[in-house]
């Protein structure tokens, strides 16, 4: 085998405001799949992701869910990392973009920047909402479209008619967090010199193999009109503040694709042999390469390139797009119930199904990705069940019972088995070319030569007879040695089947090497199924599934007028002392047009005397004598009339319209309300 790589990669960081749903997994499998080949084949292949935690949607998101972002991402995380890990996504870390290493490293890169003359600074005016106060991300302005007067459109472009323009230029713009009229405020914003990278990224873009040809036409576009890239963003914002710029935050894209590194770092530390420097210095030897859809091209080929070299660092050797999923040929759809959640496909089907549907329809280009639900179903039935698995349970059986558990001593058809192990190379080159559908097919294709060469030797009938006994023994052998070498060849797909292979025919490992090696009067273990066929059915209950995900989704929370603060811990409740209280007097103040004087008796000979505002709800002589309900710890207040020493409790908008509260009937003053 050639030397051994050093290779990291790299999928595009999950927002952490979002659950994982099979569009994303599309790239997840995709990654998984390569680095697994690049493993199994020796190589020291690193796969790290993290999510990307920072911005205004996750600032303003957390808000309205009670919690700080903190919380609210550490959540989100452990859903993320659940996700993934049931998919058989087999990262080397799954870190965050709030971790001391994004920190360090994003504050670090920008002063490298600085330093380099690459950052400059300027004024400019944006809108920004004067009840939330604070500036508003185009998504979060919302108003009539400027070119065909659409109503209720994005800040950035419209739906209707596909316009594009500036959040500037909405007619009656507003916010789209408080629903106030924006207005137009100036403020102080850092900029990245993307302009001054063209040189260097029409040599970088222009080279072979940094992107995909299809990429490259569409950045000769771009790069006659590159602009410098805004990238700061005023607080409140979450995230990282800029070194030396009180209230100046990094937008979330410039320390997003830094979270490769701080993920990498992270490991380096946990892992011996593992060094930072050797794979992103500018002298690295490493391979580095991002998987990334089409949708963020423009980020990891313009931007990241230019940060990393203008910063120091070494550059990518690749960034790989690919397209987006439809399924049914469609937009995936909430209301069709096809917005199918990581989770949701998991309750129904086993991650393999789709991996491998995923692999058999892949190649290295950026077109679409249709998920065909019935061709899904029968692919999985006829090529894993029908075909793959189908190979060893006709043969395992009578390993099994007729041969004491023993393949034979040789192989009967060395030129059949020759063009098993033979395709290697060939499906090597495939996987590393990420063609995964060639390769998938190849594979698919020499199982139908095991099934036909099976059916047509036809063991069952071969073994009810002394004289051709051996011969089925022979059959059956290669059958297994059949099966071994396409599970060896399918593992970076299949790994949880793998896995049960390995099991089944004892062995040690089961990596793309073992392909080669031809197993003879070799013990194997009694087999088990290993795959069930799926049907249509199980598909509508996800699609069912996938509609009541999103009716909680848009259920349009019950709210009052007046919404009901932030959550608070029983603890917070606790500190506040409610006592029953009975009014012993109430008087009016001279020169107070609001306030009446109570005293308050808590029993035991306890007073206390409070101003209340209710003097124009309440006449004093209805109010002696009654039970009320009074904050009895509240910090005494000094009012321009005495003291006031609590408070009592009611309920309306105020002046006439206030209800003092009365306990029920047998409450006594002094007595705790909890
Ligand atoms: N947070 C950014 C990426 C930062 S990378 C430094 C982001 N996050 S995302 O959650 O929206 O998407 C993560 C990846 O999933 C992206 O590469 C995106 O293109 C991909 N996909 C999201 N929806 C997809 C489909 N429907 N189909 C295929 N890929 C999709 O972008
Ligand atoms: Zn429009």
């Amino acid at each position: 085998m050639s030397s051994q790589r050093k290779i990291l990669v790299t999928s595009a960081l999950p927002y952490a405001n979002g659950d994982i749903h099979i569009g994303h997994l599309l790239e997840y499998v995709q990654t998984d799949i390569w680095v697994r080949f690049q493993k199994s084949r020796g190589h020291q292949c690193i796969y790290v992701c993290a999510d990307d935690t920072h911005g205004t949607p996750v600032m303003l998101r957390a808000q309205k869910e009670g919690k700080t972002p903190e919380d609210f991402i550490k959540e989100s995380h452990q859903a993320h990392e659940q996700d993934f890990a049931d998919c058989l996504i087999g990262f080397d870390n799954f870190h965050s973009t709030h971790s001391p290493e994004s920190k360090e490293l994003t504050q670090g890169i920008y002063l490298k920047l600085k330093e380099n003359g690459h950052i400059s600074s300027k004024t400019i005016n944006q809108l920004f909402d004067p009840e939330k106060e604070m500036f508003l991300p185009d998504r979060f302005v919302k108003g009539t479209c400027p070119k065909c007067g659409s109503e209720d459109q994005y800040g950035d472009n419209c739906d209707a008619c596909g316009a594009t323009y500036s959040p500037t230029e909405l007619k009656n713009p507003k916010s789209a967090v408080s629903g106030a009229t924006p207005i137009l405020k100036e403020s102080e914003h850092f900029f990245f010199d993307l302009k001054g990278f063209e040189g260097f990224l029409r040599e970088w873009l222009g080279a072979d193999g940094h992107v995909q040809s299809e990429v490259q036409n569409k950045m000769n576009e771009w790069l006659d009109d590159l602009r410098q890239w805004d990238i700061s963003r005023d607080a409140p914002y979450f995230g990282w503040e800029i070194p030396g710029e009180k209230g100046k935050y990094f937008y979330v894209w410039l320390d997003a694709p830094i979270g490769y590194m701080a993920s990498f770092k992270n490991l380096c530390d946990k892992r011996d042999d593992l060094n930072f420097d050797e794979f992103w210095g500018k002298d690295s030897d490493a391979e580095v390469y991002h998987f990334i859809g089409k949708d963020i091209i423009y980020f990891h080929t313009l931007f990241w390139p230019s940060v990393l070299d203008g910063a120091g660092y070494r550059t990518p050797s690749a960034v790989w797009a690919h397209g987006f999923v439809t399924v049914n040929g469609q937009k995936m759809s909430k209301s069709k119930g096809t917005f199918i959640k990581a989770r949701t496909y998991l309750n129904h089907f086993r991650p393999e199904f789709l991996r491998y549907y995923y692999a058999a329809k892949l190649s290295n280009r950026i077109d679409d990705f249709d998920l065909n639900l019935e061709d899904f179903v029968q692919r999985v039935n006829s090529d894993l069940v029908g075909k793959l698995v189908n190979i060893a349970s006709r043969c395992a059986g009578f390993i099994t019972k007729q041969f004491d558990s023993n393949l034979s001593d040789s192989i009967i058809e060395p030129e059949l088995i020759k063009q098993f192990t033979e395709a290697s190379d060939e499906l090597a080159q495939h996987y590393e070319n990420r063609d995964f559908g060639r390769a998938v097919k190849h594979i698919m294709a020499l199982a139908d030569k095991a099934n036909a060469y099976i059916a047509n030797e036809e063991p069952w009938n071969l073994v009810k007879n002394d004289e051709t006994k051996e011969r089925a023994h022979q059959v059956c052998s290669l059958g297994i040695n059949m099966f071994k070498i396409l599970t060896a060849y399918l593992a970076p797909v299949l790994p949880e089947l793998a896995g049960k292979v390995q099991d089944f025919l004892k062995l040690d490992s089961l990596k793309w090497a073992s392909a080669q090696d031809v197993l003879t009067g070799h013990e194997i273990n009694k087999f088990k199924p290993m795959m069930q066929r799926i049907d249509m059915k199980q598909v509508e209950a996800m699609i069912e599934d996938s509609k009541e995900d999103l009716e909680a989704e848009v259920k349009p929370e019950a709210q009052l007028d007046d919404p009901i603060k932030d959550e608070i811990q029983f603890g917070d409740f606790d500190k506040i002392d409610l006592r029953i209280a009975k009014i012993a007097k109430a008087e009016h103040v001279e020169g107070a047009d609001k306030l009446l004087k109570l005293q308050l008796d808590l029993g035991n000979g306890v007073t206390k005397q409070v101003f209340a505002g209710i003097k124009a709800a309440y006449d004093p002589a209805d109010l002696q004598g009654k039970l009320t309900v009074m904050v009895a710890n509240l910090a005494p207040r000094k009012m321009k009339f005495g003291m006031s020493e609590g408070m009592v409790l009611a309920a309306g908008p105020g002046g006439k319209d206030l209800w003092i509260l009365n306990p029920d009937e047998g409450a006594q003053p002094g007595m705790r309300v909890k």
